[in-house]
């Protein structure tokens, strides 16, 4: 059993592994040249080589226990047919969704159009030892924003706005709750031994929806993947003191915090849930003694309790390569 799945799994304080949400990225200048040279990102994903190199080169660089496959979470907009490009210095942008296609997608066109993803998860796993191969997925919810949104929320988001029409909605969910489900399971049936559920903009759903949009199609991926015995870490971003109910109503494997939440106030209340993550994205960017105070912080508040470290989101694209070897070996007690 891998270091990951054994804090998970037997709630094992003393392991302390870690890796980073975005560990594969814009940070790593070898990721940016292989990106200049493929300018179409679902292209790139698509590419079984390039993703197993791109997955990898973290992993070359730093003794992290586990490598995330890289894709994205809009591969499952692309696999139901809905295309998606991402555009400079703008982020992702959908077509127009088209609601027959869509829900007429099937199961078989689905996995035939991501079958790269699960071949690149394959071709990774035979080259990782007893690290962890994370797979990944969106969460209902977060897909369902950028399907209809068809571009980040970020700016000029409205809920009421975008769940107007009930009918759409109902159908719509559905589907996307079956597809996201069955690319969990081909990618753990390629050898994902993890995998995460990203719920990013949970933070934008009205506490009284939280249920209906979050805790409800969160749990509906758990209770369908029951099972397996692969651990399932979430992520619903930015739902502040809701973590608990959170906790309470979907029961997580492993739950992955954000930089809003009191680490203490997590290990107190979430009941022995192994923890993930936590730590500000932003605090790598700063000087090497903050970084060390913050990152020892997170680790000695969890000394006790299992505890995956992590970041609160993803490497931001500005921080450098030897931050992010410097917490590694801090956390790995190979610095002080
Ligand atoms: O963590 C990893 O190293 C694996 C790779 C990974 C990517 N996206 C690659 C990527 C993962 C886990 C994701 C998840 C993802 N994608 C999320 C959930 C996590 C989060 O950030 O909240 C979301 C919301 C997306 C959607 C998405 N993909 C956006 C909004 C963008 C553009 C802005 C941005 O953050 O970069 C992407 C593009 C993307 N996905 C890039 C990478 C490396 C950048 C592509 C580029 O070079 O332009």
């Amino acid at each position: 059993m891998n270091r990951l799945t054994d804090c998970i799994i037997n709630k094992k304080s003393s392991l302390l592994p870690v890796w980073f949400m975005r560990q594969a990225g814009r940070y790593l200048p070898e990721f940016r040249e292989i990106r200049q040279q493929n300018q179409d990102f679902i292209k790139l994903c698509c590419d079984v080589n390039l993703v197993k190199e791109i997955t990898l080169q973290p992993i070359k660089r730093f003794d992290l226990d586990a490598a995330i496959i890289f894709s994205d979470i809009l591969m499952v907009p692309f696999g139901l047919g809905q295309n998606v490009k991402f555009k400079k210095n703008y982020g992702p942008s959908l077509e127009e969704l088209d609601l027959d296609k869509i829900l007429n997608c099937k199961e078989e066109t689905f996995i035939k159009k991501l079958k790269p993803v699960y071949e690149a998860i394959s071709s990774v796993k035979k080259n990782l030892n007893n690290k962890s191969c994370i797979g990944f997925v969106g969460a209902p919810w977060t897909i369902l924003v950028y399907m209809i949104n068809k571009k980040s929320p970020k700016q000029d988001f409205n809920f009421e706005n975008l769940i107007k029409d009930e009918y759409i909605i109902l159908k719509l969910f559905e589907k996307i709750k079956k597809m996201i489900s069955i690319h969990i399971r081909k990618q753990i049936e390629a050898g994902a031994d993890i995998i995460q559920i990203f719920d990013s903009w949970a933070g934008l759903i009205p506490e009284k929806n939280l249920k209906t949009y979050c805790y409800e199609p969160n749990f509906f991926i758990k209770d369908s993947l029951k099972k397996t015995k692969v651990p399932l870490i979430f992520f619903p971003k930015g739902i502040k003191k809701n973590y608990l109910n959170f906790c309470d109503e979907v029961k997580p494997d492993c739950i992955n915090i954000d930089p809003d939440i009191d680490p203490e106030w997590a290990k107190k209340n979430f009941n022995q849930i192994p923890i993930q993550g936590g730590l500000d994205p932003k605090t790598l960017l700063k000087d090497e003694d903050t970084v060390k105070k913050e990152v020892k912080n997170y680790i000695n508040i969890f000394s006790d309790y299992p505890y995956i470290f992590n970041l609160g989101h993803g490497v931001l694209p500005q921080t450098k390569v030897e931050t992010v070897k410097l917490i590694t070996e801090i956390v790995q007690g190979k610095r002080k």
